[in-house]
């Protein structure tokens, strides 16, 4: 059992490694939870055979009572900056002086500098024990728990145990991918909480959290660039330990290079200045390393910076601009965020024109005015912030915001609840907050309705032809052709794009309700638990007569849904309303689907391997995966013996080739879509 057990562990951290350090993934998510269910199943059978490095072991779920101090075995120092290549160009100089060297080819390693939170791994024959904090460079935070909620750190090393170092330390950034970023922005804007400025405040703020379970849902990655400790490893240079480290599964930096002299440096940093915005994570600059060991060791340090490395930092990108209005918005959950225009502006690649300025107090404290210049900044690279105004700029001609006290949609007054930053209209007919959950309902992750775009839904909205979700389930032709710019045709295809979503899955219905906190995942936990809506609903409704508390909590105990979310799934079924329209949804012919329970029939995508090659017309390829994986099948990245079937779009790659050459089934799209259609009848 202990073998067999080590084994399905060993495959689970090659799939994780796979997915999170790679990014290529070779099964599906579903295959890889399967898995996990697998070996958390056989660990409860033998507790007794649990071990800290087992995947299970990612999360501690509960609160921690504060952080350990540990002390830096090799301080952790900081980088002297450079601003530009003069500046660069004297660092290449005095390495070159103090070594001796008078020709222009010293090796050096360019590497990005990721704008994230220092931390440094510690392993024991292979096993993490411990990640800490830089603290002041000597002492930091033992902060192993949060670390170890990071997917990307191996708990185990891969690696031959007779290479493996007795004790191995590391050391990289943490961050968060700025799609994460965003995604956490959005959550904190709609449950009122002050949101981040830049990704590197978020990572902090996740790794000196207490709560586990919070800082996993932050979802941290890391990049490692320092061995910094290696008992009985002999190593040269830099890029050596660095590939040495990738083979240990550690997530390094694939855009580093070598450069042989300083021009060639000058080069990486030119080329990452302007590519650095197609990342998904920040970056603030270039590291130049020295690459030889013994010439870094010949270098040493001064008391902050060691003398064989220099950040290059890339100019920061602001720009300034004019405010020509502040406009109110209302959102979905009723929030209502003063939203500024400016005259528009180049800004870190994309044109700005408007800009959140989150919430009322943010205005007041900014004190920004309509005519007002003011200094912009992207935070985080994608979202445009307004730093400052820029207050000797002002003529007097300026003009105040007054916040307004009723929502500027529907006139009804506007609370702002104790503690919370941000006023809400709590009108739940307020035409606003219905047009945007409307939106929401049919978007891609809800009922995904073709064509209901947001001019359609203020229409709709405005004529009072949709009240509530049910409605747009009653929708008729004439109603439609009366639209103005609604040609027949357009009516007709608009009531075939509804029509064909009433078919929903469970978790997408869920989730289109605009439950506040209900996110795509936690609308597929619940579908999960509960597996219909009847048992949602008689969960729930047993809250409204009391059982609130104890209700919540075995919301809570359900993975992926907080205590947050979890009172808020209870205050959602809590009135009667909600669950009304509910019922009204299913009596105007809405239809959960199942696609689990299909896949275990007769579909002919149970159980078999694909692979996608090339553009695909009708959907994206997500969408596929979502299809097949719906109906059983899994995909997978490369195309081998094990492959079923290569579905092929336009412009295949080399993946057709090789199908050809394996012997592999290939399918059309068009094929494809035959199967699928009939499949879900
Ligand atoms: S090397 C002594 N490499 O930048 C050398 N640091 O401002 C120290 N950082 O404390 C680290 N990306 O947290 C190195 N590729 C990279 C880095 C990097 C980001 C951070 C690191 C360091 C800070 C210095």
């Amino acid at each position: 059992m202990k073998r067999e057990l080590e084994r399905l562990r060993d495959l689970i951290r090659y799939h994780e490694h796979k997915y999170y350090v790679e990014s290529e993934p070779e099964i599906s998510d579903r295959e890889f939870d399967r898995l996990m269910e697998q070996l958390k199943a056989r660990e409860a059978q033998h507790p007794e055979l649990v071990t800290p490095d087992s995947p299970t072991q990612r999360i501690f779920d509960g609160t921690l009572e504060g952080f350990k101090q540990v002390s830096h075995k090799v301080a952790m120092l900081s980088l002297d900056n450079s601003y530009n290549f003069t500046e660069l160009a004297a660092f290449d100089e005095r390495v070159r002086r103090s070594l001796g060297i008078d020709t222009d080819d010293i090796e050096y390693v360019a590497e990005l500098k990721i704008d994230g939170v220092g931390i440094a791994l510690l392993y024991e024959n292979g096993v993490l024990v411990r990640g800490a904090t830089r603290g002041n460079g000597t002492v930091g935070d033992d902060i192993t728990p949060n670390v170890r909620t990071i997917m990307s750190i191996p708990l185990k090393l891969q690696g031959d145990d007779g290479l493996m170092p007795p004790s191995l330390e590391v050391r990289g950034e943490a961050f968060i991918g700025l799609k994460e970023f965003e995604r956490i922005n959005r959550e904190r804007e709609e449950a009122g909480q002050p949101v981040f400025a830049n990704p590197r405040n978020s990572t902090a703020g996740a790794l000196r959290t207490l709560d586990v379970m919070e800082v996993a849902r932050r979802r941290l990655d890391v990049f490692i660039y320092t061995l910094s400790h290696a008992e009985g490893l002999a190593v040269e240079t830099h890029s050596e330990s660095l590939k040495l480290m990738g083979r240990f599964g550690l997530k390094v930096n694939l855009t580093t290079r070598v450069c042989r002299g300083l021009s060639q440096v000058k080069n990486y940093c030119d080329e990452w200045q302007e590519k650095r915005h197609s990342l998904d994570y920040a970056t603030d600059g270039v590291v130049v390393k020295v690459n030889r060991l013994d010439y870094q060791q010949r270098l040493g340090q001064t008391s902050k910076h060691p003398r064989w490395a220099i950040a290059y930092k890339f100019p920061a990108e602001q720009a300034t601009t004019k405010v020509l209005s502040i406009d109110v918005q209302v959102g979905r959950t009723g929030a209502v965020t003063p939203v500024a225009t400016f005259e528009p502006v180049q800004l870190s690649g994309t044109t700005v024109k408007r800009a959140s300025l989150h919430n009322f107090d943010e205005v007041r404290r900014k004190d920004v005015r309509v005519g007002d210049t003011v200094l912009l900044e992207k935070a985080g690279e994608i979202i445009p912030q307004v730093v400052n105004v820029i207050k000797s700029e002002r003529t007097g001609e300026e003009m105040p915001f007054e916040a307004p006290t009723e929502c500027p949609v529907c006139g009804s007054s506007l609370v702002k609840p104790e503690g919370e930053v941000v006023t809400r209209c709590v009108n739940s007919a307020c035409p606003a907050v219905l047009k945007e959950s409307i939106a929401h309902f049919a978007s891609r992750a809800g009922f995904e309705i073709d064509g209901m775009g947001p001019a359609l839904i203020d229409m709709l909205v405005d004529r009072g032809l949709a009240k509530n979700y049910a409605d747009l389930f009653k929708l008729k032709k004439e109603n439609l052709v009366e639209l103005p710019r609604m040609a027949e045709k357009s009516a007709d295809n608009l009531l075939a794009a509804i029509e064909k979503s009433k078919k929903v899955r469970f978790d997408r219905l869920i989730y289109a309700l605009g439950i506040r906190h209900v996110g795509a995942f936690a609308a597929r936990a619940l579908a999960q638990r509960f597996g219909t809506m009847d048992e949602l609903l008689s969960g729930k409704s047993a809250s409204a007569t009391g059982l609130l508390t104890s209700e919540q909590t075995a919301l809570s105990e359900i993975d992926g849904i907080g205590e947050i979310v979890a009172a808020s799934i209870v205050q959602y079924f809590s009135v009667p309303g909600n669950v009304d329209v509910i019922e009204e949804l299913f009596d105007a012919g809405v239809e959960i689907i199942y696609p689990e329970k299909k896949a275990a029939s007769a579909s002919p995508f149970s159980g078999k391997r694909f692979v996608l090659t090339g553009t695909l017309n009708s959907m994206n390829r997500e969408e596929a995966k979502e299809r097949i994986e719906s109906l059983g099948g899994q995909i997978t990245s490369s195309v081998t013996e094990k492959t079923d079937c290569v579905i092929v779009g336009d412009k295949p790659g080399s993946k057709l080739d090789k199908a050809r050459k394996l012997g592999v089934d290939v399918l059309s799209e068009d094929a494809f879509l035959e199967i699928i259609k009939a499949d879900i009848g």
